[in-house]
């Protein structure tokens, strides 16, 4: 089957029912997107489809397989010459702790901010609500977000 990811479509050779998750990470080597729970808990594994933050570990690889959907990685958030405002602000605030999630942290924040540019504090935790982060850098990300809101 054909996927598009990151701008570019690339043939994977995969059952149908394999998670997006392991085809980014195994079939197409990129290690951005993480595995914390498999069960679509702790969004360590989000990645944008067509737009949306999405669980890679549970969408079948098969849901945008064709072409027509856009999948795009941690790897493909920043443009050629810079990084993406949420990736800067991140850097700014010094968000991360252990790392381990906030690639998905990272994506579920841009796609909050390409919806809606100025969440308020409420809907920040709203949004964010799902993506977990055991080191708890919590205070952070909210900074960090809030910085990038109009
Ligand atoms: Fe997908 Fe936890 S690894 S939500």
């Amino acid at each position: 089957m054909t996927i598009r990811v990151n701008g570019a479509e690339q043939s994977v050779d995969a059952p149908e029912d394999t998670p997006l998750l392991w085809v980014l990470r195994d079939w197409m080597g990129l290690k951005g997107t993480k595995f914390g729970c498999g069960i679509g808990q702790c969004g360590a594994c989000t990645v944008h489809i067509d737009g949306s933050a999405q669980r890679s570990c549970i969408t079948p690889v098969a849901r945008v397989a064709g072409g027509e959907v856009s999948v795009t990685t941690i790897e493909g958030l920043a443009s050629e010459d810079s990084l993406h405002p949420v990736q800067a602000a991140w850097l700014e605030h010094n968000v991360p702790q252990c790392g381990y999630c906030q690639s998905g942290q990272i994506m579920s924040a841009a796609a909050l901010l390409d919806q809606e540019t100025n969440p308020d504090d409420e809907r920040i935790s709203e949004f964010m609500a799902a993506n977990l982060c055991r080191c708890g850098t919590y205070p952070r990300i909210h900074a960090a977000i809030r910085s990038v809101a109009d």
